[in-house]
């Protein structure tokens, strides 16, 4: 988002103007800069063979997926639906990533009759496997590293206490199952977690993998899951790409010359293409002085965002619609019936009711996670493209809200 010619513009469009055509709460993402992003990647890691399996969870639009697609990216997917809609947008199975966490083995077995590589990450699902498909179908082991990754416990799962992947102390007992059935295993992965700042945690994560690596002769590819860090913040420091490209890819084809194989490096980004692509924007419905601080209300809530009440999580917020005048700090909430505070203490230029605000850094995590708590409809969804407005998600209507819901007599 740009200050230029008397408003807030992304690809030269006005905020207030796509506020004011397709109405608020409104998700809008530059799709242009969702395909810099993937190229920003690409670049940093042009030395080895690179796979980027973009996280569907964190903006799961199948336009948004589309555009992944023509971007060049593979799929990573958690659930049997997203690995339908991967497949739905044109994806080859190939190309999916499915990394399932304590779902049956019945969803398991759909997926491999879908042809994806499936990604395991207990013992009980490995034998499971063995039992029902011995080595016939190639698949890849979730380990968990034992490091904590980022500040963030919430979004932190590498840890001895997170419920995902296999121990890496449990290597032992991994080979014993993998010999008596015979498994083809083609590929080790680990993911530390969410907002991992520095080329360290990768490369720390990748040493263990690495040394793990070593007792697999068959590996195709080494998967470092998701994790980079965007800014949230003014000052925010994020992932330095060029650094991590560089230093992740030196060890890696040290790593292959000495396993001797040049294997595929994958990433599973999320956070890192689509996070400061988008933005919710909201319209200011009361602007409420209280003793103890002054209360922006808007036409929005934790139903649409709920990354700040569920991690605290800092989101920049702009009010578009005033380029000057003075500045008052205010505290943004939403209009749910509960504290559902989306941002605290912010400075913006002085809010009238029917302002439009523009939460940042919307991309990942928000629309994906929204819910119709309160009954509220959600919202639509805008992609920016080329210079070109598209709607890709109408708003929802009441009917919506009735939609599934069995209105039976008694
Ligand atoms: N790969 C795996 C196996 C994951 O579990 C995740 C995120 C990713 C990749 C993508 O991570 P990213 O690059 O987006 O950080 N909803 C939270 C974060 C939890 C994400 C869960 N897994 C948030 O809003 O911060």
């Amino acid at each position: 988002m740009e200050l230029t010619d008397h408003a807030y513009r992304i690809q030269g469009m006005a905020l207030t103007e796509l506020a004011q055509k397709y109405g608020t709460p409104l998700y809008v993402y530059d799709g242009d800069k969702i395909v810099s992003q993937v190229n920003t990647l690409k670049e940093a890691f042009s030395g080895v063979k690179l796979k980027i399996k973009y996280a569907t969870k964190a903006l799961s639009n199948v336009n948004i997926l589309r555009l992944m697609k023509r971007a060049g990216t593979g799929m990573d997917a958690v659930s049997i639906e997203e690995v339908r809609l991967c497949l739905h947008v044109g994806f080859d199975p190939s190309e999916i990533m499915y990394t399932p966490n304590c779902v049956s083995f019945a969803e398991i077995q759909e997926a491999v009759e879908l042809g994806v590589m499936i990604n395991i990450d207990s013992i009980p699902m490995l034998e499971h496997f063995g039992t029902t498909y011995g080595g016939s179908v190639p698949i890849c082991i979730r380990l968990n590293p034992h490091i904590l990754a980022g500040g963030n416990a919430k979004i932190s799962v590498g840890h001895i206490d997170s419920k995902f992947g296999i121990s890496i102390l449990q290597l032992k007992h991994v080979h014993k199952v993998v010999e008596a059935y015979g498994l083809r295993v083609v590929g080790l992965h680990v993911h530390t977690g969410s907002d991992i700042l520095d080329a360290e945690v990768f490369l720390k994560g990748a040493e263990i993998l690495f040394e793990a690596a070593t007792e697999f002769p068959n590996l195709d590819f080494l998967d470092f899951g998701g994790g980079f860090k965007v800014a949230y913040k003014p000052g925010d420091i994020s992932t330095d790409m060029k650094d991590v490209g560089a230093k992740v890819s030196a060890a890696f084809q040290r790593f292959c010359t000495s396993y001797g194989k040049e294997l595929e490096i994958w990433f599973e980004p999320g956070k890192f293409l689509v996070s400061e692509c988008g933005l919710l924007l909201v319209t200011a419905n009361v602007v409420k002085p209280t003793p103890a601080t002054t209360f922006v209300g808007v036409n929005s809530g934790l139903n649409h965002l709920i990354r700040p009440m569920m991690y605290d999580a800092y989101h920049g917020v702009v009010n578009v619609s005033r380029l000057a005048g003075p500045e008052r700090i205010y505290t943004i909430v939403g209009y749910i019936c509960e504290t559902d505070t989306i941002a605290a203490d912010r400075k913006l230029r002085e809010v009238q009711e029917g302002d439009v605000l523009a939460i940042k850094n919307a991309g990942a995590y928000g629309f994906s996670m929204s819910s119709n708590y309160n009954s509220r409809l959600r919202p639509a969804e805008v992609l920016l493209f080329g210079g070109k407005d598209y709607l890709i998600r109408e708003r929802e209507t009441f009917a919506d809200i009735l939609r599934h819901q069995v209105d039976v007599s008694f």
